[in-house]
């Protein structure tokens, strides 16, 4: 079957503006929220070192393998898969990948949207002074008060659901490429903004020393690796099928091998960027690096209200963070989006309404594990939101990844895969066969039996028991 050359969505104008997308789907609230709390829990540098060989060994050749994917398919990922189970003439049980990365981005998209909610709020609290010259105290019952009302957390969901639904309602041109064109630039400007106010903050020396100062010995820690190997995959949006649905609409002219490389840069120093912005304010304020999730929500207000013209800067802050998670909703609802366009021949507009509700009503499980449920435990000590998060973190994601290289590696016909990736020399296709498809798998299965050894061990446990 000859395969289109264009999508039926639309086209990304040019390779920039996929440069652009993808970053802006990659950098979101996993750069900003989770990978300075992460970094500052577990340890600082050697985190952010171990981070940084997942992302070169594993996420740039799995980010290769859906692009080059969904450039091939030019089709949602469920369709794309499809199409290319058939024409390489392989088991369609392979069409699983889409469907996981389908259902992973409904699980995503209704916790994002939560958090992404609260960044919003954020904007209009620090705004409003709420946090000028505030104790630890106030900082932290604020963000206690906050997430015990479902009430406020279900207003900021919804209105960050209805944004998302409008623009990703008004399709590729339109939606997402006016939106990447307008936030993305803003973003970085903000970064950069906020970085020279850190340098300036009292803290910066500090806070370089937390993010590069490697204790060696972390190497040896397994949970470190699979902490960063969860987090490698979130933050480029790697294993869902985001990026193989944004890949589709990649001119052919575009070079897959140097534009992911520059997405992963970008995204890289992004969230580099983001600690080297926070971890000088909170050490220049006395604070606690290691505070976890509160990091964000209540650290980061606290040390800008303690620092003159914080308000401003902390309103820009949240302004930031709200801007990169809805560059990350827009790609977590495509690939869903896209199919149910091409599978019913429905209006986009229609289909992206029936998604957001569905993300939001699944979304209040994770409103309510902050309040009204936060005693329900759906596995030991996980509430609904840290399950859905954890499930889809580190279970779904890096196993779509792994099914997604080795599939893109080993079974898609070589003039395919050459043709894609423009492999010409012998020495590039080994290297590629050995890094993309047996290196990356491997150290993903190795980091996912360690992580589901537990749960195998007490399923075992329990088969035993049964069987006597
Ligand atoms: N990469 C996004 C972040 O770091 O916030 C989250 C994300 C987006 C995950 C898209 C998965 C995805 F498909």
């Amino acid at each position: 079957m000859a395969l289109a050359s264009e999508s039926r969505h639309g086209m990304w104008s040019s390779r920039w503006l996929f440069v652009l997308a993808a970053a802006g789907s990659a950098v979101g609230i996993g750069n900003i929220w989770k990978f300075p709390y992460m970094a500052g829990e577990n340890g600082g540098g050697a985190f952010v070192l171990i981070y940084l060989v997942c992302v070169a060994l594993v996420g740039i050749p799995i980010m290769m393998s859906e692009v080059l994917l969904g450039r091939e398919g030019r089709s949602s990922p469920i369709t794309t898969m499809r199409k290319l189970t058939e024409s390489a003439k392989r088991h369609p049980l392979w069409v699983f990948i889409g469907w996981m990365g389908v259902l992973a981005g409904f699980l995503i998209l209704s916790y994002y949207a939560v958090v992404a909610g609260w960044a919003m709020n954020y904007v209009w609290l620090t705004a409003a002074g709420t946090f000028d010259n505030a104790t630890a105290e106030v900082a932290s019952t604020t963000f206690d008060a906050f997430l015990a009302s479902p009430w406020q957390l279900i207003l900021w969901q919804t209105l960050f659901m209805i944004i998302t639904i409008w623009i990703i309602g008004r399709g590729v041109t339109q939606g997402l490429e006016t939106a990447i064109r307008l936030f993305m630039p803003m973003l970085f400007l903000l970064l950069v903004t906020l970085l020279v106010y850190a340098v300036n903050s009292g803290g910066f020396e500090q806070g370089v020393a937390f993010m590069f100062d490697v204790d060696y010995s972390a190497f040896a820690k397994p949970e470190i690796w699979i902490i960063a190997m969860g987090q490698a995959f979130f933050t480029l949006s790697l294993g869902m099928g985001a990026m193989m649905a944004y890949g589709a609409y990649v001119p052919e002219n575009v070079n897959i091998g140097s534009t992911v490389l520059t997405i992963a840069i970008l995204d890289t120093s992004v969230a580099v960027g983001a600690g080297l912005a926070i971890f000088p304010i909170v050490f220049a304020n006395g604070l606690d690096a290691a505070q976890g999730p509160g990091l964000m929500f209540v650290t980061v207000p606290l040390a800008f209200g303690q620092l003159p013209l914080g308000a401003v800067f902390g309103t820009l802050f949240f302004v930031l963070v709200s801007f990169a998670a809805l560059t990350s909703a827009i790609s977590i609802s495509e690939p869903a989006l896209a199919y149910l366009v091409e599978e019913y021949n429905a209006k986009r507009k229609r289909v992206a309404i029936s998604l957001g509700v569905i993300c939001w009503l699944l979304g209040l499980g994770s409103v309510f594990s902050f309040n009204l449920w936060a005693d329900v435990h759906i596995v030991g000590e996980l509430t609904f939101f840290d399950f859905v998060d954890y499930v889809s973190q580190n279970i779904m994601l890096p196993l779509g990844g792994m099914l997604i290289a080795i599939f893109a590696v080993w079974l898609l016909p070589k003039t395919v895969l050459a043709k894609q990736l423009g492999i010409e020399s012998r020495a590039v296709s080994v290297l590629w066969k050995f890094v993309g498809g047996i290196l990356a798998p491997l150290c993903v299965l190795a980091v996912f039996v360690y992580t589901l050894w537990p749960v195998i061990a007490e399923l075992v446990a329990r088969v035993r028991e049964l069987l006597g």
